[in-house]
C-alpha cells in the first residue's frame, strides 16, 4: 500500500535579494525556482545536484528555516497540517518540533564548551518539552543509546570524539525533539568511507525504529543509489527529474542525469579512464540562461531548448522528467 504525503512543495521558489538594482527590476538570486516535489512518510529521499543547484537552499526552505518567496510547502504528518508560508508563531514552534536538520560538518556544529548531555538535551530546553530535570535526563539517555552513544560518552566535551562519533551527537541533537521529518544535509560527506557507512546504518536503522521520513542532500551518487528509494535531481534551482531510485539509475532520461550517472567512477579496472567529465559549469543562478537551464551544456539542445523552459512531465510510473527531448534522448546508465 502505498504511504500517504508526509511534505510536499507546490511552485516553490525561494529568491536572495542582491543589492543594487536602482533601475530596472530588483536583481536576485534564484536560488529554487519552482520546484514541485513529493515525499512520501518513511521515505528516504534522496535530492542530488551540483554545487550550488539549491539542494540546501530547498531542504532549509521545507524546514522554513529559508524564506518561501513563492508557492508553498504543505505537511501532514497525521496530527497536524501545515501549509509552511502562513504558518503562525505558535505552529512554528510546533513545526520545529516535528521538521530537524543534520547538519553536513560535525566539527562545527557542536560547541565546544558544552557536555555532549547539555548538547543533546538543549532543544528540548529551548522548545520546553520537559517538565523537570530527570525527565531531560531520560529522554538524553533514551536517544543517546538509540545513537549508539553510551552513559559515558554524556559527560565529556565534543572534541573527545571522532568524526562518526560527533555525527552521531549531532543525529542525536537533532532526534531528541521526536520529529517527523529530517533534513540530512550532506551529513556524511565530511567522513571516512567506513565511518560513512556505519553512520548511514545509523540513519536506516533510526528510520525504521522511529518511522521518520528523511530529505537525503548529497553529491555522491553511490550513496544515493544505495540508501535512497527515490531521488530528484537539481539544476540551478529546478528539480530535472524525479524517480524511485531504480528507475533513475537504470533508465535516466534527462541529459543532466545521465551526464551525472557517467561522471561515476567505475570499480571495474576495464573502465579506466573511461569517467566522462561533464564539460562547462553551472550557470550563475543570478542570470541564468533563456528557455532549458541546462541548454548552455546540454548536447543534445536545440532551437525549442533555447528559448523554452520545459515543465516536469510524466515519463512513466512516479517518473518525471523536465526535457522537451526526452523521449529521443533519454540514455542509458552505464
Ligand atoms: N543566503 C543567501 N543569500 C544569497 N544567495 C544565496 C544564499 N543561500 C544560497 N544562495 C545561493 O543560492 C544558490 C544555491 O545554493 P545552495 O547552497 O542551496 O546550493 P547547494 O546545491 O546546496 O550547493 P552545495 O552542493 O555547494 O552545498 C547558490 O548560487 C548560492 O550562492
Ligand atoms: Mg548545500
Amino acid at each position: 500500500m502505498s504511504q500517504p504525503t508526509l511534505i510536499s512543495a507546490q511552485g516553490l521558489s525561494v529568491h536572495y535579494a542582491l543589492r543594487g538594482g536602482l533601475i530596472g527590476p530588483k536583481p536576485y538570486v534564484g536560488a529554487v525556482e519552482n520546484v514541485d516535489i513529493e515525499i512520501a512518510a518513511g521515505s528516504f529521499f534522496g535530492l542530488v545536484g551540483e554545487s550550488g543547484s539549491g539542494k540546501t537552499t530547498l531542504g532549509r526552505a521545507m524546514l522554513r528555516a529559508a524564506p518561501i518567496s513563492r508557492g508553498d510547502v504543505h505537511f501532514d504528518d497525521g496530527e497536524v497540517s501545515y501549509s509552511l508560508k502562513d504558518l503562525g508563531k505558535q505552529d512554528l514552534k510546533d513545526y520545529r518540533k516535528r521538521a530537524q536538520l543534520i547538519f553536513q560538518d560535525p566539527y562545527a556544529a557542536l560547541s565546544p564548551r558544552m557536555t555532549v548531555r547539555d548538547i543533546i538535551a538543549e532543544p528540548l530546553e529551548v522548545m520546553g518539552l520537559t517538565s523537570s530535570r530527570t525527565e531531560t535526563d531520560e529522554r538524553v539517555r533514551e536517544i543517546a543509546a538509540k545513537c549508539r552513544l553510551n552513559v559515558e560518552h554524556l559527560r565529556r566535551f565534543p572534541h573527545a570524539f571522532s568524526g562518526g562519533q560527533r555525527q552521531r551527537i549531532s543525529i542525536a541533537r537533532a532526534l531528541v525533539s521526536g520529529p517527523k521529518f529530517i533534513v540530512a544535509d550532506e551529513s556524511v560527506a565530511a567522513l571516512d568511507v567506513s565511518i560513512q557507512a556505519d553512520v548511514l546504518n545509523l540513519l536506516k536503522a533510526i528510520q525504521e525504529d522511529m518511522g521518520l521520513t528523511f530529505l537525503f542532500i548529497s553529491h555522491d551518487l553511490s550513496v544515493v543509489a544505495h540508501v535512497c528509494d527515490h531521488v530528484a535531481v537539481m539544476y540551478l534551482g529546478r528539480i530535472v527529474e524525479t524517480a524511485p531510485t531504480r528507475t533513475l539509475f537504470s533508465t535516466p532520461r534527462h541529459p543532466y542525469t545521465t551526464a551525472l550517472l557517467s561522471a561515476i567512477p567505475s570499480l571495474d579496472p576495464d573502465d579506466r579512464g573511461k569517467v566522462q567529465k561533464l564539460e562547462g559549469e553551472i550557470p550563475s543562478p543570478t542570470n541564468p540562461p533563456p528557455g532549458c537551464k541546462f541548454q548552455t551544456r546540454c548536447p543534445h539542445a536545440i532551437d525549442l531548448c533555447r528559448t523554452q523552459e520545459p515543465s516536469l512531465e510524466h515519463a512513466g510510473t512516479e517518473h518525471r522528467v523536465a526535457c522537451h527531448r526526452w523521449q529521443e534522448v533519454g540514455g542509458e546508465a552505464n
